[in-house]
């Protein structure tokens, strides 16, 4: 396997000064003694071969790890150009999906907000069995972007207990279900390594709701950081009851004829406002009040039919934001089904803390929670820095993530 593909033992334990292509970092947690699974290793060794490439098998080592970058690149002169961070992780779950140096992962990930501040990712899930790989992932993707890594479109491969998951990009590439694991895991480390998402001048940010103006605590914190985005083309569409029907899933053919219309079979408010400011937009903002542990039904409509539109065009130079709102407790659930349906699935870009998360109920409450203007103002320079061209320089407020004070510092580190 390239498991350290180009370097000697001795450039294994620093990471080089002086190459000028920075050394790849593949997180794959794995428990003492086991085994890397076949499979995994001939998917690995394709993807990596030629990259240079360094393995770190603990939570232990990617701190060590990002710590000496840190290092290297403070001793780096201000001026000189810092390429962003770029880092792949690879998910071997077993036959029962649990891997306990993975568990230690999300723990650092999770205690250590910031960290990944710079970097851009992706993942390799690998099981069995054909459960556990997207929830994982998912899990794993939620976690990292909180410490700040973004992830390309389309973040994720996975390699199920059967491969079947793969039928039809075979058929499509002309190959054999493990060729198609091969093809996809090399894709997606180009991706990775090439991935530039390139903020705008006049970015257009389009943001969707179905909530009540005026009770809405998630549409409260909205209308506060919308203050925050001058410089920014923001239209609103609200998808209140009665406006939107769910998909009734076309067959394919029938998808892609009204597709390629720029329309859908039921056509209405989503084929006249909503498709048309998709395309336009740069980035989008979910406004998602947590519905029963979920996002509610106007808003997973709106995903549903976004299929239609999906058929022709991609969404990988486009943003995805989210505020979500709950009242007692939850709002991982519903980021995390943010990032499987519009990153995992639809191929929008997810920028380093993407979502804003919030606990409160009454109305009026969101706003007078401790510290929540620290936390809109970090999350609308989040916005800003992602979509904004020269807003890379202002000042941060917060890290990425929830009820962090460490922005500041970590954001003007930068990365290697
Ligand atoms: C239909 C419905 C289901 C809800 N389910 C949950 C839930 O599962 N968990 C939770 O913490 N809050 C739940 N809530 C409360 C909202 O998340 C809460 O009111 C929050 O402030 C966001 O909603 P808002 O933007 O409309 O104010 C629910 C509210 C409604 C109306």
């Amino acid at each position: 396997m390239a498991e350290t593909a180009g370097e000697t033992t001795e450039e294994k334990k620093t990471v080089r000064q002086s190459a000028r292509e920075p050394v790849f970092p593949v997180v794959m947690p794995r428990e003492k003694d086991a085994a890397i699974p076949e499979r995994l290793r001939a998917v690995l060794s394709a993807a990596l071969a030629g990259r240079k490439a360094r393995i770190l098998e603990t939570a232990e080592e990617l701190e060590v790890f990002l710590s000496q970058r840190r290092s290297l690149s403070e001793i780096r002169s201000l001026s000189e150009s810092r390429p962003a961070g770029r880092i792949l992780f690879v998910l071997s779950l077993g036959a029962d999906g649990v891997n306990l140096e993975y568990a230690r992962l999300l723990r650092f990930l999770r205690r250590a907000p910031g960290a990944l501040d710079g970097y851009t990712g992706g993942v390799i899930a690998d099981s069995e069995s054909d459960l556990f790989t997207k929830s994982a992932a998912r899990e794993l993707v939620f976690a990292a972007n909180c410490a700040g890594c973004a992830f390309v479109g389309r973040p994720l491969v996975e390699g199920t207990g059967t491969l079947s998951n793969f039928a039809i990009v075979a058929r499509n590439l002309g190959t054999d279900w493990a060729g198609a694991y091969r093809e996809s895991a090399a894709e997606l480390v180009r991706s990775v390594l090439e991935t530039e998402f390139v903020p705008r001048k006049k970015p257009v940010l389009l943001a969707l709701h179905a909530s009540s103006h005026k009770t809405s605590n998630t549409w409260a914190l909205w209308s506060e950081v919308r203050k925050r985005l001058d410089g920014f083309e923001i239209q609103e569409i609200g998808l209140r009851n009665g406006t939107l029907s769910d998909c009734s899933g076309c067959p394919y053919k029938m998808c892609l004829h009204f597709g390629e219309r720029g329309s859908c079979f039921y056509g209405g408010v989503m084929a006249e406002d909503v498709y048309p400011a998709v395309r336009r937009a740069d980035g989008i903002i979910m406004l998602c009040p947590n519905y029963n542990d979920a996002l509610s039904a106007n808003l997973t409509a709106f995903i549903n039919r976004l299929t239609a539109l999906f058929r022709t065009v991609r969404f990988y130079d486009k943003a995805l934001f989210g505020i979500v709102v709950s009242g007692y407790s939850g709002s991982d659930i519903v980021a995390g089904q943010l990032i499987a349906a519009l990153n995992m699935n639809k191929t929008f870009y997810l920028p380093g803390g993407f979502t804003m998360m919030e606990t409160a109920n009454d109305a009026g409450t969101a706003l007078k929670l401790p510290g929540i203007e620290g936390r809109i103002d970090a999350f609308a320079g989040r916005i800003r820095r992602t979509l904004l061209a020269g807003a890379a320089a202002e000042k941060s407020g917060a890290a990425a993530g929830r009820g962090s004070d460490r922005g500041d510092e970590r954001e003007e580190r930068g990365n290697l």
